[in-house]
């Protein structure tokens, strides 16, 4: 049996965040941060990436968990290429948010928070996105895309398949 690897970061993101904790109080205040690289670089936070960044700021595992599980903007499982983020509050939907879920679903065969089986396109439903004047609003990666409705995307979703998977 081969062993699984254990994230770590590499060395110039090690620098990167100790001249980032070295502008706070606490390393505690750059969890936010350091999360944030921590997605960039692995993906996803698995608890063994929380680990790491735990022992990286020399906090405990519940700190980094207690942060993680607050924000909708960590994610805990991998996702797909394109990680299609649907408002579903107030405004959206009343513009017909729950309507744009269900087609999105529809046409992608998969139910909200699953991912395609080809990897590509994940669906999850997050509350205000702040964009509200916008109303229906989906983020896709790190994009805010208004006024959406089913024909954008249906082009939207097209187009990426197009590109082979390429964001
Ligand atoms: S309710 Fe959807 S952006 Fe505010």
């Amino acid at each position: 049996m081969s062993a699984v690897e254990t994230p770590r970061f590499s060395q110039e993101r090690l620098e990167e965040i100790q001249a980032l904790v070295a502008r706070y109080p606490g390393a505690r205040s750059a969890l936010l941060p350091v999360l944030h690289m921590a997605q960039e670089d692995f993906g996803y936070l698995s608890l063994d990436v929380q680990r790491h960044v735990a022992e990286v700021l020399g906090l405990t595992l519940i700190q980094v968990r207690e942060v993680v599980t607050f924000y909708t903007m960590f994610r805990e499982q991998p996702c797909g290429t394109y990680l299609m983020e649907v408002c579903t509050n107030a405004s959206c939907m009343l513009n017909g948010a729950d309507r744009l879920v269900r087609h999105m679903c529809d046409k992608l065969g998969i139910k909200v928070g699953e991912t395609t089986p080809d990897g590509m396109f994940t669906v999850t439903e997050v509350e205000c996105a702040g964009a509200c004047g916008g109303a229906p609003v989906v983020q896709i990666n790190n994009e805010y895309h208004e006024n959406v409705d089913e024909a954008y995307i249906d082009r939207f979703i097209d187009e990426a398949r197009g590109k082979g998977g390429k964001a």
